[in-house]
Parts: structure tokens; sequence; C-alpha cells
């Protein structure tokens, strides 16, 4: 006997959002995953009709859900609105955001055999979104850093390690310049850390650490890390195993998942019909791994792992000349 299915919130967003939540909506029912979802509009065009990327329904539908499936949203022209991205993790208070940095089968990677996970501060730090011109030509840009957001995130990456069974937490900072904020972020880490004798602690400066992960990621575990560093270091961690369409992304509160490509910024870069559909797909793989449906997700990695590797029915930026949606119908077909 199955459990009803669970409804998912879906946010296509907009520029190649739509396209590759349409692919990955595709492959998931082809698969016969057991969820539902209920689609809310969000980004230009919810602008044209609402005046925000934002509606209130959008965010009301996470909140009844609390799981959502998130596609990227454009930053409206005209500088009066924050980024949307942001605005929604600040409003559900997701303050974890997760990326584990493994191999996906098939997929061409600088590292083999990679395991380690990024948990990032998700709420403040440089994306306090606090900045204003002091005089002409002198703009402050402030940094928030609270004992409260750095306690929890680093309680979550130690319970995380934990659950995982993992061995090393690595502290990303950079105290040695902001002695006082970066200085509060590792007081706190060094006192959860206290609460986990079994897992090994350490410290590492942030500039360090993007050489030491190019030269041996192996040497690193669960890195925690503030908000901004958090966003460069998951970059640079998915070029190392193959750039965007491997590495998903959840933004995790107490009670509410949103799981969503780490792409920046898409939009800019890619016809909407032609945008790999693996960044947002991954991300809909962990999140049914996190929700109980893991066989399904094994499944249609195999599929996904079958055409990356015959390469016929892959995008551009896989080298190949696909749609996104003949990209999507070559995983159905490797699902049959
Ligand atoms: C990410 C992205 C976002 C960020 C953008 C889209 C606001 O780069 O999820 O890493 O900077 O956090
Ligand atoms: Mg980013």
């Amino acid at each position: 006997m199955s459990a009803a299915p669970r409804t998912v919130t879906l946010v296509p967003g907009d520029g190649v959002g739509p396209e590759v939540t349409d692919a990955t909506v595709r492959i998931l029912d082809a698969a016969a995953v057991a969820l539902r979802w209920e689609r809310v509009e969000t980004g230009r065009e919810a602008v044209a009709r609402y005046g925000t990327p934002l509606p209130d329904a959008a965010i009301a539908s996470i909140r009844r859900h609390r799981l959502a499936l998130k596609a990227h949203i454009s930053v409206p022209a005209g500088g009066a609105f924050e980024n949307p991205n942001v605005t929604l993790r600040k409003v559900l208070d997701l303050y974890a955001n997760v990326r584990p940095v493994r191999n996906f089968p098939a997929h061409p990677s600088r590292y083999p055999d990679l395991d380690l996970v990024v948990v990032r501060e998700n709420t403040e730090g440089e994306y306090a979104g606090l900045e204003h011109q002091v005089v002409p030509g002198v703009v402050e840009s402030i940094k928030v850093t609270t004992a409260r957001a750095c306690t929890r995130i680093a309680r979550f990456a130690f319970a995380l390690a934990a659950r995982e069974q993992r061995k090393k937490v690595t502290a990303v900072h950079k105290a040695n310049i902001m002695k006082r904020a970066d200085g509060l972020f590792l007081e706190c880490c060094r006192a959860v850390a206290a609460d986990f004798p079994a897992i090994e602690y350490r410290e590492l400066i942030v500039d360090n650490v993007c050489m030491q992960l190019v030269m041996n990621p192996y040497q690193f575990d669960v890195i925690v890390t503030q908000n901004f560093y958090g966003d460069v270091i998951s970059d640079l961690c998915a070029g190392l195993v193959g750039g965007r369409g491997v590495v998903p992304g959840a933004n995790l509160g107490d009670e509410i998942a949103v799981y969503e490509a780490i792409d920046g910024d898409p939009a800019v870069r890619d016809d909407p019909k032609l945008a790999s559909p693996m960044p947002l797909l991954v991300s809909a793989l962990f999140m049914l791994r996190q929700i109980g449906l893991g066989a399904d997700a094994a499944r249609i990695t195999a599929a996904a792992a079958t055409v990356l590797e015959h390469k016929t029915h892959v995008t551009r930026d896989l080298g190949g000349t696909a749609t996104t949606r003949e990209m999507a119908d070559a995983i159905i077909a490797a699902l049959h």
C-alpha cells in the first residue's frame, strides 16, 4: 500500500526556467514518481500581472506544501527589487543552502569519486541587501553576521555530518580581515564543534580553500561557510565534478525545503529551448532521495547516464546539438 502522493510546489520562474521545468517534470512523470505538482507564477510574468516577481500566492503554496522545486527567477529591470531568488530564501527562512558535490555517472569530470558537501548560510552576510551611497563616489555594502544565524548553520552542518557518518567539518572564513564578522562565525562554529567530539573540526581561510580544492579536493568532507563564500565555493566545487548539471541545490529551513539548480543566471547565457535540463533535474533527484523516493531517483539517474554516455541526444553545453525537449525525450526513452 502506498501513501497518497505528496504535492510539490513547482516554480518554473522565467528565462530558461519554464523549459527546463517542463523537461524535468515530464521525466519524473514518465518515471511514474508519486508526486503531484502545484504550479505557481513568478518572475517576469508575475511582475506584469501582479507587480511583483514573487506573488503571495507562490509563497503561500510553498508554505502549504513545505516542498518546492524551483527554477531561476530573473531580477526585474529597474533596480527596485531585491534578487527574488534571495528574497524567497529569506522570506521562508531557508537558512541552510546544501550542495552535495559528487560525480554524476557518465558526466565527464576532472576528479572521480569526489564526495563532499557545501553547507552555506543562506539568509544574511553580504546578501543582507543593505547598500547605500554615503556621498557620490562612496558606497557602503553592509555584511550582517549574527550569532543566531552562525550557530544554526554550524549546528546544521555538524548534524548533517553526524547523520551521514561524515568525519570532518571545515569552517571556511576570512577572519584575518573580517576580524569581527568572521571572528563571530568561527566562535559559533567552535562552540558547536565542542558538542560533536567525534567529528574532526578545522578552520581554513577562503582563498586558501579555493587553492586546496583545486589541488586536492579529497581532503574535504563537509564545508560550512557564510553566504557569499558559499556561493563562490559551491560553483568552484561544481566545476570540479563537471560543472552545472552535476551538483544539486537545496534551500532548507526547519520545515520547508526548496530544491533549485545552483545556476546563477542561466537566462542570460542560454537560449531557453537549448538549455540543459540537467541542473534542475539533478536538484529534483536530490529532492526525491531526501523524501524517500530514492529508488525512483536511481532509475532516472541511470536513464540520464545512458543519454550522457551516448552523447547523441545531449544539449550544446554537453557537447551535443539536442534541444532541451529532445534531451528530456531521450531520457524518457531510456527509462523504458
Ligand atoms: C546561487 C545563485 C544565487 C546566489 C543567485 C541567483 C542570487 O548564484 O544560488 O548560487 O547568489 O545565491
Ligand atoms: Mg551561485
